[in-house]
């Protein structure tokens, strides 16, 4: 039998881990990939991916810690089985085009178009199109991996039937049935509670739905924010939001993905956040700082862009850049970790628990 190791920790407060470096994957390392996985013969359950794994993870396959991204490429005509998992994603399109079943409902997909997949439900991808369909699949199953809970199943039976459910079905008159009828109440004046353990196996539930955001709707509302010009101090992006994940601002109740543009040779102000950053550049070119390293990226490129509390920036060079950003930033705000450094001539705030940042939008915007 095993027993418990201490580890003395008595006096000084023992020295963090180094973050783990960024790490730029070219557009043509990703071509390359996606050929060999296209030239695989076919899988049994129609499953062609790849991690991108980061050389310094020795725990999971994430590429951040908390960020695990996959490349999925389907050829023409194939389907894949149906799976299902505890993990939520975030789906983005880089080739071809497609269609996506979450929960028996079908939808087009075409190239940058986003999308997440709620946690358990059964879902499946095809390629509709005449070329490679790849896309790249985000989801905190990196994290999940790492608490030894990942659950992922293939061709799975519908099991939790308050779940894997059409969307609507789940009524307000459903939920009041669910309350707990016993009491949770105040124990002392400065606010300490007590909750019934009936409260605690039937917690309030959220319906999560699986919500599209096309990349021609998106595109339209971002390049109106180009008439914020050039002395807008803020970032031209829209956050994907799921209005599920409430007050931690989110696509998915682990990850924000953003839209930016960014018009030529814009510089970001340096700045840090707990939350890491994987950026997708997807037209022009530029460079990021990061900890005082320059790394170079381009269209096509993938980057680790920002790992957690890293000081930062990103400049674009001649041509707009757009880009497709995802942060762990809600579970940080959940879990009450979320410092952010939004200039480094300020100490940083708790986001979500005390008050964060203002742009100048409203002076340069009128
Ligand atoms: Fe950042």
């Amino acid at each position: 039998m095993s027993s418990c190791v201490f580890v003395d920790a008595t006096g000084p407060i023992p020295a963090k881990d180094a973050p783990w470096e960024p790490i730029v994957i070219s557009k043509e390392t990703i071509d390359d990939e996606i050929q060999r996985l296209a030239a695989l013969s076919t899988p049994t359950n129609g499953r062609r991916r790849s991690y991108f794994r980061h050389p310094m993870n020795r725990r999971s396959n994430g590429l951040a810690p908390g960020i695990e991204v996959a490349l999925d490429v389907l050829l023409p005509g194939e389907e894949t089985a149906t799976f299902r998992q505890n993990s939520t994603q975030v789906n983005f399109v880089i080739r071809g085009s497609g269609e996506t079943e979450i929960s028996g409902q079908r939808r087009a997909t075409a190239l940058y178009d986003v999308w997440n997949t709620p946690s358990m439900r059964i879902y499946r991808h095809k390629n509709t199109g005449d070329e490679v369909y790849a896309r790249l699949t985000y989801s905190n199953g990196a994290l999940l991996d790492m608490l030894n809970i990942h659950v992922v199943e293939e061709n799975p039976q519908p099991l939790l039937k308050s779940i894997d459910r059409d969307e609507e079905s789940a009524d307000e008159a459903d939920n009041r049935r669910r309350t707990s009828p016993y009491g949770t109440f105040q124990l002392t004046e400065d606010g300490a509670w007590l909750m019934p353990y009936e409260r605690l196996i039937n917690p309030p539930s959220v319906t999560s739905p699986a919500l599209y955001w096309p990349w021609e709707q998106v595109k339209a509302h971002l390049d109106k924010l180009e008439a914020l010009g050039k002395d807008y101090a803020g970032r031209r992006l829209y956050l994907l939001y799921n209005p599920m994940t409430g007050r931690t601002n989110g696509t998915t109740p682990s990850f924000f993905a953003t839209m930016t543009v960014r018009p030529p040779k814009i510089v970001d102000r340096p700045h840090r956040h707990s939350s890491a950053a994987v950026n997708y550049y997807f037209s022009g070119a530029g460079r990021s700082t990061v900890e005082g390293k320059t790394y170079e990226w381009k269209a096509g490129d993938l980057m680790l862009s920002a790992p957690g509390w890293s000081i930062h920036n990103h400049a674009s060079y001649d041509e707009p850049v757009y880009e497709l950003t995802i942060q762990d930033q809600p579970l940080n705000i959940a879990m009450e970790s979320l410092l952010w450094q939004e200039s480094l001539k300020e100490p940083p705030a708790l986001l979500g628990a005390e008050e964060g940042f203002a742009t100048n939008r409203t002076v340069v915007a009128g």
